[in-house]
């Protein structure tokens, strides 16, 4: 169910009991989209090489990391454990890290389970009591844990104890089991789809949020190091402005350009590298890769710029619509490329731009600068 690790071991690399990724719905674009957000099995492995270990190496996110350095300084300094934390954001933002983080700065051991992992309220129930005195519990996925495991999460967060039933129907009895105070670490994509009072548990909540340039840069050139080349500062701010804000993206494309410059180049890493590259790739410059310029181009020249359905533009790039719905949509919309309207999807007059078209090109000129349909 769940895995212990020592906060100060460095080679973690077993996480056999967390779930696969949800079904990714990129696949039919290629195993590998180079800039999904998420990451598979082998990729979680490869990552760990990469993960900060404190939080001072921890990149980024300097109000999260403030809050939290206060909450874990003040528990060490009572000696005891601070309140539950819970971190929401996208998949790779560095949610993982920061719990692995959390237990290293409390210099305690780390159980990691997950939503998904927890079919029942007994699974959760054995994995609380074993655990040891100042804990920490990380709970992945949270928002996929089965209501009957969330209920008894809230008592033993709150009380430190758990009911253990006994017999069935009329005759059932509850026997109370106290555990040891531990500090779960919750982590979700989806902050809203937590029940309230599970939310409520949590003392602290850190919500992580995309990375600009700069620290996708110090991100790149601190994983250059790790990884033993040498990342020209262009090449760093190259990739960093494909990364789509996102530390793990950063980090997969800086693999795939090292790739590149010893297959092809002559081992260094810079700009014209960097550039050929994420060519190979199809990132363009703002971080699109081919689907996401197929739905663009879908509804710029196919619709003369929207608004259309989102399952006519998926037929239309030939996806599913949950696809374009969860892998590309959400990246367009906090581009500022796409609008969602009550009458289906509109591409913004960035987005034309970004095509190299102008929206008379396809005798539409529907579209506004704020991605609004004129009527
Ligand atoms: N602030 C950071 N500084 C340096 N590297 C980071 C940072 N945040 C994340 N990373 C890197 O990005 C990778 C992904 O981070 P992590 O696994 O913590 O993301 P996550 O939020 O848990 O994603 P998911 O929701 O998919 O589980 C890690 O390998 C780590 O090396
Ligand atoms: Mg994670």
């Amino acid at each position: 169910m769940t895995e212990r690790y020592d906060a100060d071991d460095a080679s973690r690399t077993g996480r056999a009991d967390e779930p696969a990724e949800p079904q990714d719905p990129s696949s039919t674009w290629g195993l590998e989209r180079v800039v999904q957000g998420g990451a598979d099995e082998l990729e979680r492995a490869a990552e760990s090489a990469l993960r900060p270990r404190s939080l001072s190496d921890f990149v980024g996110q300097p109000v999260v990391r403030d809050q939290l350095s206060l909450v874990l300084q003040a528990a060490l300094a009572r000696g005891g454990p601070p309140d539950h934390v819970l971190l929401s954001g996208p998949p790779g933002l560095g949610k993982t890290t920061l719990a692995m983080i959390i237990a290293a700065e409390l210099g305690v051991s780390l159980r990691v389970t997950s939503g998904p992992a927890i079919q029942h309220a007994g699974d959760l129930a054995a994995v609380l009591s074993s655990l040891a005195e100042g804990e920490v519990l990380f709970i992945d996925e949270i928002h996929r844990l089965a209501r009957p495991a969330e209920e008894l999460l809230y008592v033993a967060m709150e009380d430190f104890r758990v009911d253990i039933i006994v017999g069935k129907g009329a005759g059932a009895s509850a026997i109370p089991l106290s555990l040891p105070r531990f500090t779960a670490v919750g982590a979700t994509t989806r902050a809203g789809l937590l029940p309230a009072p599970l939310r409520d548990r949590f003392g602290f909540t850190g919500h992580l949020d995309f990375y600009d340039a700069a620290d996708l840069e110090r991100v790149l050139t601190r994983s250059a190091r790790l990884l033993g080349t040498d990342l020209h500062p262009a090449a760093a701010a190259e990739i960093a402005s494909r990364s789509r804000g996102t530390p793990r993206i950063a980090n997969r494309l800086l693999r795939r350009v090292r790739d590149w410059a010893d297959v092809r180049g002559d081992g260094t890493l810079d700009l014209d590298a960097a550039q050929a590259a994420l060519a190979v790739y199809e990132v363009d410059d703002r971080g699109l890769d081919r689907l996401d310029r197929a739905v663009l181009r879908a509804l710029c020249l196919r619709f003369g710029g929207g608004p259309v359905g989102l399952t006519t533009l998926a037929v239309t790039v030939g996806e599913e619509p949950e696809t374009v719905e969860t892998v590309a949509e959400p990246f367009l919309v906090r581009e500022g490329l796409i609008a969602r309207s009550p009458r289906g999807r509109v591409a913004t007059a960035a987005a034309w731009v970004h095509l190299g078209l102008t929206p008379s090109e396809s005798g539409s000129s529907a579209v506004d600068l704020s991605g609004t349909t004129r009527l």
